[in-house]
């Protein structure tokens, strides 16, 4: 049985630990299913702290072996253990002291891929948030900071490596074909952070020159035999090191550097110090096994985990209510690397679709939350799209509104001032008030108000006195326990596009304006422009200025003068979205109500335009035909979702596109670079056109013979899963689509990474009778229910990918979900919570599928004996 309390925790019930932690020395004696951890950690009261305090320290399915203090054994009438505590009574009222605790672990049986596991053999440990607590008792809390020595012990003929945080300190054989090794991390960390590997694995190495001249070794470890799949990781890793001191100042801090790649683990990367431990789908890429876009995730999470050497290990997180403090800062720090290694406007339309798709439906439904939460019951399910995303957008703000000068001077005090500490939001936006001199107060709203503002926009056009009047007002709907909502600080980039195409430079009248941004900060506000010489159309957030959703009546003629003329290309792009969302949002409703589609002809017309446009780069022409996604449409319809209107509409749509640019399609389709494969951003983005091109073409067609003729000639995984997707998702009753599935899963089936897009393919093919083919890929040979890999491709996929087939009308689709999250929950509970979030909008479909939808969310909590991660989950989409 659990020990499920359902606690809360509060922000406000901040309170620094008892006692003070100064070192910690660790030594593991590795085994399978009997690995012994012996702690000793010197410690002091804290100053005013009671003399007759207990010490009280975490831990979680633990059991107590031994306990010492200062090398002595301790009266059992003094201390208490039990699974997820230690506390201990008559300790000294001042001076140092040293407590000695020995647990011994199971590695081999914890599924939950927290604390200390086993992956293909190969020991490896994940302790944030709270994982370090399933090695030893400690006070497992981030503004606990300590020095770390540690000593690994491990049968030599199956753990080649012994790696912990820090420098090698020493290290050789030992007794019994044993040996061992130690490390020493000089940089006072949280128990977070901390990290141990043991295994036999490939290694490639390679080393940087740090802009003071130091020397870092570079280490990469993988499975045997994919060392060359090794290379884009490292260097990405070099780029990454050398980005972070051109542009912020920050060099890395120990003598080398070593990142583990393994194949089960919970998410994608974790930044423990000097030793970041990765999911092996983020690492391995070589162009037979990866796609463009795997190549572009192992960038920016390698760039990622290196960044937060500075912004989360230097400087943490005082408590797991900042998580934004170091996720949001870090994701985007991410990003800007990102943009600048590659195209930035492609960049950041990316990132605003995936702002869209994941974090405003999170924003609208019953699992919203501030970007800095106030209260929790599982930490595990607030690494969410909000915190990382959202509160990436957040930081992007206060540059929009600093400027790159002031935000970087901010940056550099914030180093400068907090660097060691355990910090807050609040010391973070005090550092930019700081440095620019302004008032941040209403700004920092954006970390405590859950959901998404909206901003309508009208305009007044006044031709005898040219002037062009812009009124914005904003609005906040209330969230889960958020009933009233204050004025938040909203800075709106923008731009008037004149009739020739041209950009007005004039300002609006009043000192709400700076550089091209609204600053929105009351209910409502008017700007006005005056000597414009012609009517201009108002081309308003661009770039994404600030996570809003904008209402404007804004004509089709004027969307299209924007995606034709904006100087800004991100601005260019939205528009043409804008046009096509409207257009499918129509179309959705009107096939729901059974009647007859409109013509699509002016957005085929604009997207064939942008398609054939040769200068504008591939990638932003590929960006510009890949349509709104079915999720979008019912994100922008909001309720009484019907999924199989919106595929119906949405298929037309594409079909009419496809048929108006037949030709345009059929040429691009064959643009792919010929010979060598390389994965950077020109190539990649070549790539992306000519996959859409063939998209579209094969519609037109009505034929899956082009893309089985693609399939068959692809000689890259780009190209092949391409042409595996054009099939799957248009073709999926198609003969051809069985053969390319079967050829496909021949040719993969003993490499892992490469087969989980078999399953997610599968997962994501539309249509009613998909969930039986997912019940069926369930019980295939390879459906390995312990690798969340595999998991997250076949039931992620059908669940969160899936709008017609998962949503199925009879609810076939949400009873399997049920079914497996229970069945996941019972060894991995982080796992089972995150699929289970794929049911987060629940409450805006259609009445019938609404009813399916809840009854198997019922049953779900009805299961008993539920993790606190997925009952957290269940309770909060049930509630209301
Ligand atoms: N801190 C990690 C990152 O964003 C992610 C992370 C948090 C994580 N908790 C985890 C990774 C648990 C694996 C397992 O970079
Ligand atoms: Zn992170």
């Amino acid at each position: 049985m659990r020990t499920e309390t359902g606690q809360v925790f509060k922000l406000k019930d901040y309170k620094p630990t008892d006692f003070v932690v100064e070192t910690i020395d660790l030594t593991f004696e590795l085994d399978p299913t009997a690995t012994r951890v012996v702690s000793r950690i010197s410690l002091h009261r804290r100053d005013g702290v009671a003399a007759d305090a207990a010490l009280v320290f975490d831990g979680d399915e633990l059991a107590l072996d031994s306990l010492q203090l200062d090398g002595q054994g301790i009266d059992p009438s003094l201390f208490e253990a039990t699974p997820h505590s230690l506390s201990v009574r008559g300790l000294p009222a001042s001076g140092r002291f040293e407590i000695t605790i020995t647990t011994t672990l199971s590695p081999q049986t914890n599924t939950q891929l927290m604390g200390l596991y086993r992956t293909n053999g190969v020991y490896c440990s994940q302790c944030e948030a709270q994982g370090f607590r399933r090695i030893t008792y400690f006070y497992d809390r981030p503004d606990v900071l300590a020095v770390y020595t540690v000593t690994i012990i491990a049968r030599e003929s199956e753990t080649k490596f012994l790696l912990s945080n820090g420098n090698f300190v020493d290290g050789g054989p030992k007794d019994a074909g044993r040996h061992y090794a130690t490390w020493f991390d000089p940089h006072p960390k949280p128990s977070y952070l901390f990290a141990l590997v043991g295994g036999d694995l490939g290694l490639i190495e390679d080393s940087f020159t740090t802009m003071s001249g130091r020397d870092v070794a570079l280490k990469i470890y993988v499975e045997h035999g994919k060392e060359d799949r090794a290379g884009y990781a490292m260097d990405a890793l070099k780029r990454s090191m050398k980005w972070d001191e051109e542009v912020y100042g920050r060099e890395y801090d120990l003598d080398i550097f070593q990142i583990v790649a393994v194949s089960d683990f919970n998410m994608g990367a974790m930044e423990n110090k000097g030793l970041n431990v990765f999911n092996d789908k983020y690492v391995l890429a070589d162009p037979d096994t990866a796609t463009d876009a795997d190549y572009a995730n192992i960038e920016a999470i390698i760039a990622h985990e290196y960044f937060h050497n500075w912004t989360g290990n230097r400087i943490t997180c005082r408590d797991w209510f900042q998580l934004c403090l170091k996720e949001g800062l870090t994701v985007y720090r991410d990003h800007t690397f990102s943009a600048d290694q590659r195209s930035a406007p492609v960049k950041r339309i990316a990132e605003i679709r995936l702002l869209k798709a994941h974090q405003f439906p999170e924003d609208a439904g019953p699992l919203a939350h501030p970007v800095r939460p106030e209260t929790y019951r599982e930490i595990n399910n607030f690494y969410t799209a909000t915190v990382y995303e959202k509160g990436s957008e957040v930081v992007r703000m206060i540059r929009t509104i600093l400027g790159p000068d002031d935000f970087r001077k901010g940056m550099d005090l914030y180093f400068e001032r907090h660097d060691g500490d355990a910090a807050t939001i609040e010391d973070f936006l005090a550092c930019f008030a700081e440095a620019s001199g302004r008032d941040l107060k209403q700004f920092a709203l954006w970390y405590s108000q859950a959901g998404t503002p909206s901003v309508s926009v009208s305009t007044d056009w006044n031709e005898p006195k040219k002037t062009f009047k812009v009124t914005l007002e904003q609005s906040l709907a209330p969230t889960p326990g958020q009933s009233r909502k204050a004025l938040m600080h909203i800075p709106l980039a923008y731009g008037l596009i004149l009739p020739d195409g041209t950009e007005f430079d004039g300002q609006p009248s009043g000192n709400e304006t700076e550089n091209g941004v609204f600053h929105l900060t009351r209910r409502k506000q008017t700007f006005t422009f005056s000597g414009v010489p012609g009517r201009p159309v108002l081309s308003i957030n661009r770039g994404f200025s600030a996570p809003v959703t904008v209402a404007m009546e804004q004509s089709d003629a004027d969307l299209a003068h924007i995606a034709r003329h904006d100087s800004d290309g991100v601005a260019r792009w939205q528009a043409l979205n804008e046009q096509a969302t409207r257009h499918l949002v129509a179309a959705s409703k009107l096939c729901r109500d059974g009647r007859n589609l409109p013509s699509a002809k002016d957005l085929a017309e604009l997207l064939v335009a942008t398609a054939a446009n040769e200068s504008l780069e591939s990638a932003f022409r590929a960006q510009a035909l890949a349509l709104p996604a079915e999720s979008d449409i019912a994100r922008e319809i909001g309720s009484n979702i019907d999924p199989d209107s919106i595929h119906k509409a949405r298929e037309a749509v594409l079909s009419e596109v496809a048929r108006f640019g037949v030709a345009v399609f059929a040429r691009l389709a064959d643009s792919a670079p010929k010979g060598d494969y390389s994965p950077n951003a020109e190539d990649a983005g070549k790539r992306a056109l000519a996959g859409a091109a063939m998209a579209y073409a094969s519609i037109a067609e009505s034929s899956p013979g082009r893309a089985k003729a693609a399939f068959d000639a692809a000689d890259n995984m780009t190209m092949l899963s391409q042409a595996l997707q054009v099939l799957a998702q248009s073709f999926p009753a198609a003969g051809e689509t069985g053969e390319a599935l079967a050829s496909f899963k021949t040719r993969f089936s003993g490499d892992p990474l490469a087969l989980d897009k078999w399953y997610a393919v599968q997962a994501m093919m539309p249509g009613d009778d998909t969930w039986e083919r997912v019940e069926g890929l369930l019980e295939s040979e390879d459906f390995d229910r312990s690798n969340p890999n595999r998991v997250r491709a076949l039931i992620g996929g059908f669940s969160a990918g899936n709008p017609t087939g998962f949503n199925v009308a009879s609810g076939a689709g949400y009873r399997l979900l049920a079914r497996e999250v229970i069945d996941i929950d019972k060894r991995n509970p982080q796992l089972a919570a995150r699929l289970l979030t794929a049911m987060r909008s629940w409450r805006s479909l259609e009445t019938g599928r609404q009813e399916q939808a809840r009854l198997a969310l019922v049953s779900i909590r009805e299961a008993g004996d539920l993790s606190p991660d997925v009952s957290d989950i269940v309770d909060r989409m049930l509630a209301g």
